[in-house]
C-alpha cells in the first residue's frame, strides 16, 4: 500500500512566497482533485513533488508497505524510480517528433530503458490511437489526441502515482470529457493513484473521490465524495470565494 503524504509545505520563487503551510494525501488508487483558479499555487505544489521546485520547509514522503521514504530532497530522476511521474501543464511535447518518438524519449530515462518496447507497447495497448498514429508528428494531432499522447508519455516509466497538471487546457468542453474520462479509466484499470491539478471543476468532481481546494497558496477546504456527493455549489462558491 502506497501513499503520499505532503506534510506542512511551504515553498515559492525566491522572495515570492506561494505555498503556505499545505498538508494533503493521496492513497494508492485514489483519484485526488487539486482545484484552484489561476495563478493559486497548483503547479508549484505539483513541480514540489516532483523535486522540480525544492520547498521552503515542510515535508513529502512516501509511505510504502510501512516504510516512509523521504522525497523532499531527491532530485527529480530519483522520484520517477520511486514510481512518480507527470503530465505537465501544457503538454511540453516534442512538437516535431513522431508519436512513438516522443513516447520513445520519455521512455530511455535510465530507469526503465531496458523495458522500452515493453512499455512502448504498454501506452499503445492503453491508448490504440496511439497505435494507429504512432508516425504523426506530434504537433500535427488535435489538442484532445495531444494530451492522450502527453499521459501516454508519463506512463513510459510505469508509474504508480501519477500527477497530471492541468489536462483541460485549450481543450473544448467535449474534449475536456474525454481526456478526463480516459484519466479515470486509467486510474481504475492499471489501478494507478492520480493527483490532478484542475480548474474545469464540474467534469473533475464527476471522477475524482476526494477534492482539495487551494486558495492563495492555502488548502482551503477539503471535500469527500465518500462522506456523500460533492455539492457543485458548494465547491463553486469555495473556488469563487477562494478567487
Ligand atoms: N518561476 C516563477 N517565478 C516567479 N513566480 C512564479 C513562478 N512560477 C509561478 N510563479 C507565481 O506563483 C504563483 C502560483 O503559480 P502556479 O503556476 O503555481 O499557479 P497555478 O494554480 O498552477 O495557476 P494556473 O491555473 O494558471 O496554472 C503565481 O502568482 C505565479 O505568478
Ligand atoms: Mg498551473
Amino acid at each position: 500500500m502506497n501513499r503520499l503524504i505532503i506534510e506542512n509545505l511551504s515553498a515559492g520563487y525566491g522572495a515570492v512566497s506561494v505555498l503556505h503551510q499545505v498538508s494533503i494525501e493521496v492513497s494508492e488508487g485514489e483519484f485526488v482533485a487539486l482545484l484552484g483558479t489561476n495563478g493559486n499555487g497548483k503547479s508549484t505544489l505539483l513541480n514540489c513533488i516532483m523535486g522540480f521546485i525544492k520547498p521552503t520547509s515542510g515535508r513529502i514522503v512516501l509511505e510504502h508497505d510501512g516504510r516512509t521514504l523521504d522525497l523532499t530532497a531527491m532530485p527529480p530522476h530519483e522520484i520517477v524510480r520511486r514510481g512518480l511521474s507527470m503530465v505537465p501543464e501544457g503538454r511540453r511535447l516534442v512538437p516535431s517528433l513522431s508519436v512513438e518518438d516522443n513516447l520513445k524519449l520519455a521512455g530511455s530515462n535510465p530507469v526503465v530503458r531496458d523495458r522500452l518496447n515493453e512499455n512502448l507497447a504498454y501506452c499503445y495497448r492503453t491508448f490504440p490511437l496511439l497505435l494507429e498514429r504512432k508516425t504523426q508528428l506530434a504537433g500535427t494531432m488535435s489538442g484532445g489526441q495531444q494530451q492522450l499522447l502527453a499521459i501516454a508519455r508519463s506512463l513510459m516509466t510505469v508509474p504508480k502515482i501519477v500527477v497530471v497538471d492541468e489536462p483541460s487546457v485549450g481543450l473544448a468542453p467535449i474534449v475536456v470529457s474525454q481526456v478526463i474520462e480516459a484519466i479515470q479509466t486509467l486510474q481504475r484499470e492499471s489501478n494507478l493513484t492520480i493527483l490532478m491539478a484542475e480548474q474545469s471543476f464540474l467534469q473533475t468532481i464527476d471522477v475524482a473521490s476526494r477534492a482539495y481546494i487551494l486558495a492563495h497558496g492555502r488548502i482551503a477546504r477539503h471535500f469527500d465524495s465518500n462522506a456523500g456527493t460533492i455539492d457543485q455549489e458548494e465547491i463553486r462558491r469555495a473556488l469563487l470565494g477562494a478567487g
